[in-house]
């Protein structure tokens, strides 16, 4: 199934969308968590602080989309209210280690340096897969009908990225070869991830979820 497939069928059943929607707000929320903890202690500035509070939003707009789909309910991100659980967990931490494993071993960086390099290249290859996902998401929501709306997170993603790259910009100089490399680890955990998704909507709905 290709995205495209994987949305039209997420969207059609209302308890797999909310578990969708719960999904995305983990993993949003899991961002959030991630760049607040590579905040410097004193020398964070305005823009990390924003970019952080930002995603942190995203994690309860997508919570509170939920209410809109009848019937549904996804109090916690336990397992049973998540898509491909063990997967989407996955997805951003090893993103974080793999990226963090480049520069450690092929740029040199460590320390705060590392902390701070790791978060543009993770940060950046989430905006791009992000400012791709959301308006694909936008047009089913769209073309359905369906009550459910992403378009604030999508305005304020095209933002995260404008910065990201003037910020990679300012720390790398050359940024391009290692921009690259973030994009094309991220490209491989996002294919396992969609894979787990198709996995789980070919399996029987009412087998997996209790409403
Ligand atoms: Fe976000
Ligand atoms: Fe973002």
């Amino acid at each position: 199934m290709d995205f495209h497939q994987v949305l039209n069928s997420l969207v059609a059943d209302d308890r797999l969308h909310a578990r969708w929607l719960n999904t995305l707000s983990m993993m949003e929320n899991t961002g959030a968590r991630k760049i607040s903890a590579a905040e410097d202690k004193t020398r964070v500035d305005l823009l990390m602080l924003k970019h952080a509070a930002e995603e942190a939003r995203h994690a309860y707009y997508l919570k509170k989309q939920i209410g809109k789909l009848p019937d549904t309910d996804c109090p916690t991100y336990e397992p049973a209210f998540l898509l491909a659980p063990t997967e989407s967990h996955a997805y951003l931490n090893r993103l974080d280690v793999q990226v963090c494993r480049y520069l450690k071993q092929t740029v040199g960086l460590k320390g705060s340096e590392l902390k701070y390099a790791a978060y543009l290249l993770v940060t950046y290859a989430i905006e791009v897969r992000a400012d791709e996902l959301y308006p694909e998401y936008q047009a089913v929501l769209n073309e359905t009908g369906s009550k459910v709306n992403v378009r604030s997170i999508i305005v304020e993603e095209e933002g995260h990225l404008a910065e990201m790259l003037r910020q990679m910009e300012t720390f790398f100089g050359d940024w391009k070869p290692h921009a690259g490399r973030a994009v094309a680890i991220e490209a491989a955990l996002y294919s396992a991830w969609l894979s787990s998704l198709s996995e789980t909507l070919r399996r029987p709905v009412a087998q997996d979820f209790p409403k």
